[in-house]
């Protein structure tokens, strides 16, 4: 048994969000709220934190059974019930941290110093605290001097004590032994009729023993999202964290207003963001690059140098010093090595595209390798989909496609080969040969005398 040990409580129903989705899976700048917790864990060391689920625990299961243990609280009888049921995994455990699945806000660093703070006093509990404007809906810490005395709920407050700025955040740290004793003697005797984890501090106090507050000077990393009116504010807090990190760190944010950057997007130094650009999941943008205005990135890799212009991407890689857009939509498993240009209207879907070649406009370009310094007309499609099967096109270095050529897949077209403008290709073209599929023009001379003696 590790010595530090995290339980995180997640099993609530959220019923104020009013929503389908159980509470912590709902999302917050590209991952869940849960994700957010766990991530805040992890980088404090805790590997595989136990999180407590019941409401929609399938859904929760899904998505992180693979980086936490979860135990399951089959009726949801209150944050200390909740924390009951993680005790026969906390045999031995000298410090536990309990935190709350839904406060998404709590930096790495606060979380450190209350760990670091509670085991320097060696105290039997420390609640984080802060201090709000607006404490309501909060349970109070009443102190004496230094020490808690008492958390107590807004429902069995008094009037006074809801005068009280200071709230219990929801997140804590025990002594492992003092969290065993002090839970089986917590009761249902207040106003919501649930077993409190905040009774635990009266339990303790009761037993002689001193329990702290260990205050954070950002309210904001308290706020717990009960409601989507929470989560909007929680959103608009986060996004401002993101954008003054990366602009601290040597990002060009031309408008902050109108950029949104997901938290998990990794940029890079004397990168530009231009207004009205959205930059999601898993996106890495690389030194130089220009990415906007009026861009969606989801799940992208944007190489050095390049510009990404009035562009929707989602799971694209796109190499360094390439031109895309504007009104370019790059769809997933599209690949573009270095100086690609991808042009207006084109429409790209899992392809691979190298260096140097060029789809300046208005084309359908799917499940394609196209080989260097390849030029495709305006208007090429390839005919990839044939009604039930999906078919391969290739293009060889130094193609040529003539404007508004149909290829129909599956195809292959050689080195060096040229296709006429406006053909169906349906056979595979030689390198170097010239490929033309098209009727011959027809011309008839003083057409349009013939048509005033008819009255036209
Ligand atoms: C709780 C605290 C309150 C604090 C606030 C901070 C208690 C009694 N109150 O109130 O003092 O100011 O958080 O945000 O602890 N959960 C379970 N099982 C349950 C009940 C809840 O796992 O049976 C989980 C919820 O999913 C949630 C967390 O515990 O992630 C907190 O529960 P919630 O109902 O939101 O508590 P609050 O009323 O906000
Ligand atoms: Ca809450």
């Amino acid at each position: 048994m590790p010595n530090l040990v995290a339980v995180i409580m997640a099993a609530g129903k959220g019923t104020r969000m009013k929503s389908k989705l159980p509470k912590v899976m709902h999302s917050l700048a590209g991952k869940t709220l849960i994700e957010h917790v766990l991530d805040t864990v992890n980088q404090v060391g805790i590997e595989s934190p136990l999180v407590i689920v019941g409401h929609g625990r399938e859904v929760i299961e899904t998505r992180i059974s693979d980086r936490a243990e979860l135990v399951v609280q089959t009726e949801q009888l209150g944050t200390g019930h909740a924390v009951m049921q993680a005790l026969p995994y906390l045999d031995g455990a000298q410090t536990v941290l309990v935190l709350s699945g839904d406060q998404p806000l709590l930096k790495t660093e606060t979380l450190q110093a209350l760990i670091e703070s509670h085991e320097a006093q060696g105290v039997s509990a420390t609640v984080l605290t802060a201090f709000m404007d607006q404490p309501f809906g909060y349970g109070r810490v009443i102190k004496n001097e230094e020490f808690v005395v008492k958390i107590v709920e807004e429902k069995d407050a008094s009037i006074d004590q809801r005068l009280i700025n200071e709230i219990n955040t929801g997140t804590y740290c025990f002594k492992g032994s003092a969290l065993k004793e002090a839970l089986v003697k917590i009761t249902t005797q207040n106003a919501q009729g649930e077993y409190y984890l905040t009774e635990v501090f009266d339990v303790l106090i009761k037993l002689g023993e001193k329990v702290l507050a260990y205050c954070t000077h950002d309210s904001n990393e308290a706020l717990g999202i009960n409601s989507r009116g929470q989560l909007a504010e929680a959103e608009a807090i986060l996004r401002d964290r993101i954008l003054d990190h990366w602009m601290s760190e040597g990002v060009t944010v031309v408008d902050p207003s109108s950029t949104f950057i997901d938290a998990d997007v990794e940029l890079t130094q004397d990168v530009t963001i231009l207004p009205f650009t959205r930059l999601m999941g898993k996106t890495m943008i690389a030194e130089d690059a220009v990415i906007g205005p009026q861009t969606s990135l989801e799940n992208c890799a944007v190489g050095c140098g390049s510009e990404v212009t009035y562009t929707m991407a989602k799971d694209a890689v796109i190499g360094e010093r390439c031109h895309i857009g504007p009104f370019a939509y790059l769809r997933p498993g599209t690949k573009l090595e270095a100086e690609v240009k991808v042009g207006d209207f084109v429409e790209i879907k899992n392809s691979w595209i190298e260096m140097g070649s060029k789809v300046p406009h208005l084309s359908y370009i799917g499940d394609t390798h196209v080989g260097k310094s390849v030029n495709i007309g305006a208007g090429t499609i390839t005919c990839n989909y044939d009604g039930v099967n999906k078919h391969p096109t290739k293009i060889g270095d130094n193609a040529f496609i003539g404007s508004n050529t149909n290829l129909v897949a599956p195809l292959e077209v050689g080195e060096h080969a040229v296709t006429g403008a406006g053909s169906t290709i349906t056979k595979n073209v030689p390198a170097r040969a010239l490929a033309v599929e098209r009727s011959q023009q027809m011309i008839r001379e003083h057409w349009h005398k013939r048509k005033d003696e008819i009255g036209g």
